[in-house]
This record gives C-alpha cells, sequence and structure tokens, in this order.
C-alpha cells in the first residue's frame, strides 16, 4: 500500500481512478466545484493558488501523485494546465513523490501518425499547446512519467461528449459525428489501472497508453450511443472536422504493451466484454 495523492478526483478519469485506487491504498484526491465523492479524504484545491498546493502535498506526504486535473473542458483552462503543472511538479520534487501527468494526444497536429514516445509535441490549437507545455515542465523532475492518452470512456459513468450529443439530441439540435479524425480510445478502467501500476513502477519518460484500436471518431461515437440505448438518429449527421483538429493522432503502444500487465482493450472488446452487463455505478 503507498499514499497517492490524485489530482482532479472530480475529473472524468479521477471518478474512475479514485475509487480503483482506494481498495489497495491510501488516498487523497483533489476536486475544485464539484465533489463527486463526499469522503473525507476529499480536499478543495484550486492548482493556480502554488502555496495551497504545497502545504497540501507536504502535508499529505505522497509517495505518488497523478495529476490529471486540468482538461480542455476547464474554466481558465490554461492557467489551470500550465500553472497547475508547475505548482504540482515542484511540490513532487521538494517532497521526493513520484509524478504521473496526465497528457492527450493531441499535442500533435496529427500527420505524422503513429506517434512514438519520442516524438515531440506539435501542437495546433490552445489546448493542445497548454498540454504541450505541462508535459515540459513535468519533465523537469525526474521521477516522473507523462502518460499520453487518447478519448476516455467508460461504461458505467456517461462520458461528457456522449452526455453533450444526448443532450442535443434530446433538444432537436443536430450532432455531427467526425469520419476523418483517427482516435484510440481507452476504457476508464485501463487508463485508471496503468496509471495504478505506474505509479508504483520504475519507469520514468513518457508512455503512450490507449486503446488498442484505431477507430474514427463517428465509430466512436455510434458505439457510445448504442451503448447507453441513445437511438434517434433523425439528427445525428457524419462528415469531416474542420482544419483546427488534429485528423490523424494513433499512438504507438508498442512500449506499453511491453511494460504494463494492464490489458490495452480496444473499444470492441470492451463493449463485447460488458455487454450483458447494465449501466450500473462503480462506486461500492
Ligand atoms: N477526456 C478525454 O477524452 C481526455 C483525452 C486525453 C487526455 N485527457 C486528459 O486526462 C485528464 C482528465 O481528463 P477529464 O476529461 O477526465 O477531465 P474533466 O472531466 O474535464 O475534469 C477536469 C478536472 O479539472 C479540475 N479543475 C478545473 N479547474 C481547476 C482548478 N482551478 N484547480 C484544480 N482543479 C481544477 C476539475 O475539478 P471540478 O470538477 O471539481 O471543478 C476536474 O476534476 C486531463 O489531464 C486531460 O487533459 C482527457
Amino acid at each position: 500500500m503507498k499514499r497517492i495523492l490524485i489530482t482532479g478526483g472530480s475529473s472524468y478519469l479521477g471518478q474512475h481512478l479514485v475509487p480503483l485506487a482506494t481498495r489497495q491504498h491510501e488516498v487523497c484526491y483533489t476536486f475544485y466545484e464539484n465533489d463527486p465523492f463526499d469522503l473525507p479524504y476529499g480536499e478543495q484545491l484550486d492548482l493556480r493558488d502554488g502555496s495551497r498546493v504545497m502545504k497540501l502535498i507536504s502535508g499529505f506526504q505522497p509517495e505518488a501523485i497523478i495529476h490529471t486535473a486540468g482538461s480542455n473542458r476547464s474554466p481558465d483552462m490554461e492557467a489551470v494546465i500550465r500553472l497547475g503543472a508547475h505548482h504540482v511538479t515542484e511540490a513532487a520534487r521538494i517532497n521526493n513523490a513520484r509524478l504521473i501527468h496526465m497528457s492527450t494526444d493531441v499535442i500533435f497536429d496529427g500527420r505524422n501518425a503513429p506517434y512514438r514516445e519520442t516524438d515531440p509535441p506539435n501542437p495546433i490549437h490552445d489546448y493542445g499547446r497548454a498540454k504541450g507545455a505541462a508535459e515540459a515542465i513535468v519533465g523537469q523532475w525526474a521521477n516522473h512519467v507523462i502518460v499520453r492518452t487518447s478519448l476516455i470512456y467508460g461504461l458505467f459513468i456517461m462520458d461528457r461528449s456522449t452526455e453533450w450529443m444526448s443532450a442535443a439530441l434530446a433538444e432537436g439540435r443536430p450532432v455531427k459525428l467526425f469520419d476523418n479524425q483517427l482516435r484510440q480510445p481507452v476504457w476508464a478502467e485501463t487508463l485508471s489501472l496503468a496509471c495504478l501500476e505506474l505509479a508504483t513502477s520504475n519507469y520514468c519518460g513518457v508512455l503512450n497508453v490507449a486503446g488498442d484500436q484505431s477507430v474514427s471518431r463517428a465509430y466512436f461515437g455510434f458505439k457510445l450511443l448504442d451503448w447507453w440505448g441513445i437511438n434517434d438518429r433523425d439528427l445525428v449527421e457524419v462528415g469531416p472536422s474542420d482544419s483546427k483538429w488534429p485528423l490523424d493522432t494513433r499512438l504507438d503502444l508498442t512500449m506499453a504493451r511491453e511494460m504494463l500487465s494492464t490489458p490495452l482493450l480496444g473499444i470492441d472488446q470492451v463493449i463485447d466484454m460488458t455487454q450483458n452487463r447494465p449501466p450500473a455505478s462503480n462506486f461500492n
């Protein structure tokens, strides 16, 4: 058992990671505006406040920090991602904690896939630039892993894109699914287990962790609409996205396949495996 601090316990990923982490470790998780668990080891934290970050981490003395907070949906995104990475990295260094940092495949421009761990970021939008900058900051502390991943989904808690599609369709608004963006959706359970494995391993550096199946966003979108039983397709259109999004951000998973015991299941495998299990909460 280790002491693990999870930033963004309230993130979509965090809501899967925290329950799994608490089965094996002593956990402290942070949230900013919403605490989905309301547990005594949850701490409200604004990552932009360096002294609060240092105080919390120095007080808990984690052996590992899994830094998930700060996504493209965060208000004040740039500051949360960049300053947050700076404050967490500094506190990890001062307290000699291993740092597992969640990054993304959209740090790439999408023109040279599949991307290997040695490929440098070349972002084409603000979110990618902020996450690329965060990688450089995290890299200043030796005991780190930068986890580059793809679209995160779960089958027990609806992901935010499907939530958005579901709301739009219910309100009679059209939804466009992109058939020209290739990604490797990762099951939130897979990613959570991989992060926990990495928290206790010796590997340092970048690691690609994603589902071992490349699909278009349209394929992915339809799979999830099917899974959640959202069957009204009259307002669903399929077509290309505009050029501000990287088109092909497939990741080379050779290293992760060799290093991790967590299987990197593709979306078809995950859905087939769980087909007979009804959607239910995993907080038990
Ligand atoms: N979702 C994806 O498909 C995907 C794909 C690739 C990589 N990633 C990466 O994976 C990680 C998790 O993504 P996600 O989609 O699960 O995140 P998310 O659901 O959008 O959650 C964002 C998190 O950031 C926290 N936050 C926002 N402002 C904050 C602040 N000022 N101080 C501290 N925390 C703050 C939020 O807390 P509250 O909710 O409590 O306000 C929440 O926990 C991120 O690093 C993201 O870049 C995600």
